[in-house]
């Protein structure tokens, strides 16, 4: 048994060995891109790696995941029973404008430096999106600028390149040992790829649904997002859809919407969007968090209301972000009337009870500073 762990750490180093040759920089390509040099072999390898179109969404949410985004918009939608159209959406780094076409040509990549490993793996050899552009309909680049974010939208012919006919079940989920949350069965289709990233990569919100529900979250986080900006509360640098929620008119959402966005939608769901008459969609994140120990979700709970299927749990539409921010207002608002009376209060806890909220706030005699 001594020996054995000797041989194995060889092979590890004997692979990574392998791989640094494998990976060996052919040209420069600026902006920390590099084209890779690599075996045929390794070439092969990588091509079978695009099986289904599950594997298509897993690249394309990584890449998304691995730009640092902290918004990841997975529109999923099915034409004529046959055709299924992706766009992924993400808020990360963007893509320099000289790179748009070479992405899609083999081993090149941005990550040489550092080979990134997650749930599903190392990667980083510039192989997903050619593999992906041999096996579909067409993939392209509809929109990426730096420090905004990037879209890339995939039309598949499911007769050729296969997917799971449940794509509306979410896996079960429950607590593990260690308090975390694991997948404990069901399908493995694309809400349960992206149920794997949202627990393997937590600070990632995933969105998921179709061209027009991943149009009105889009339009309504926007929206939040111009009312902060505007109030001067956020700072934060602008996704490509910023512009999205100051459009008031149908016929503009849906040509921003095709153009910019890579979702295609009529001017009828457009105007739906406006009148709100589809509302946004919650996370997969926060669907999880109201699922644990619980049977499958399905693709359905991730509607906001009017489809709420809690009875009175009116108290449940309101998001663990948003008590937060109530939290944070009435803390504010507290500082002025606790200072009259000499009083200062802990954050407030908030509970959701069935049609209500209990806030409880604890209050100290105010310290002299
Ligand atoms: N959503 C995205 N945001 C920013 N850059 C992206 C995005 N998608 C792709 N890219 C850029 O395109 C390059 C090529 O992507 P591709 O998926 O083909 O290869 P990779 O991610 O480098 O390695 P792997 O083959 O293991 O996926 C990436 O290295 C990255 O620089
Ligand atoms: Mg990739």
């Amino acid at each position: 048994m001594e020996g054995k762990p000797k041989s194995d750490d060889l092979m590890v180093f004997v692979k990574k060995f392998a791989d640094l040759n494998a990976l060996t920089v052919e040209e420069d390509l600026g902006h920390g891109y590099v084209r890779l040099r690599v075996t045929e072999a390794e070439r092969r390898q990588a091509l079978q790696d695009i099986r289904n179109v599950e594997d298509v969404v897993k690249e394309l949410v990584r890449n998304a995941r691995d730009a640092g985004a902290t918004h990841i918009y997975v529109a999923f939608q099915k034409e004529k029973g046959r055709w299924r159209n992706v766009s992924v959406l993400d808020d990360g780094q963007g893509i320099p404008a000289e790179l748009h076409r070479r992405i899609f040509e083999a081993r090149v990549t941005s990550k040489v430096r550092d080979l990134v490993e997650d749930h599903l793996g190392i990667h980083g050899r510039g192989m997903a999106l050619y593999s992906i552009k041999q096996v579909v309909e067409q993939v392209r680049l509809v929109n990426s600028e730096v420090g905004k974010g990037t879209v890339i939208q995939a039309r598949i012919d499911t007769h050729r390149l296969p997917e799971k006919k449940d794509q509306s079940t979410f896996p079960r989920v429950e607590r593990g040992e260690e308090g975390t949350l694991v997948i404990s069965g069901g399908p493995r289709n694309v809400p349960r790829i992206l149920t794997e990233f949202v627990l393997n990569s937590g600070k990632t919100e995933i969105f998921f649904g179709s061209n027009a529900e991943i149009l009105s979250t889009l339009y309504h986080h926007s929206s939040d997002m111009r009312k902060s900006w505007a109030s001067g509360r956020q700072k934060d640098r602008h996704p490509l859809w910023f512009e999205l929620g100051g459009i008031r008119e149908g016929r503009a959402l849906q040509q921003f919407s095709v153009e910019k966005l890579g979702l295609a939608v009529s001017e009828r769901n457009a105007f739906r969007v406006l009148e709100y008459e589809i509302p946004p969609l919650i996370s997969i994140n926060e669907l999880l968090s109201r699922f644990e120990n619980e049977p499958s979700a399905k693709r359905a709970d991730l509607h906001r209301s009017p489809k709420m299927n809690w009875g009175d749990q009116l108290a449940r539409r309101i998001s663990p972000q948003d008590l937060k921010l109530l939290g944070r207002r009435l803390s504010e608002v507290f500082q002025d009337i606790g200072n009259r009376y000499w009083l200062a209060a802990e954050s407030p806890v908030i509970k959701r009870r069935k049609d209500r909220l209990i806030i409880s706030m604890r209050l100290h005699e105010k310290e002299d500073d």
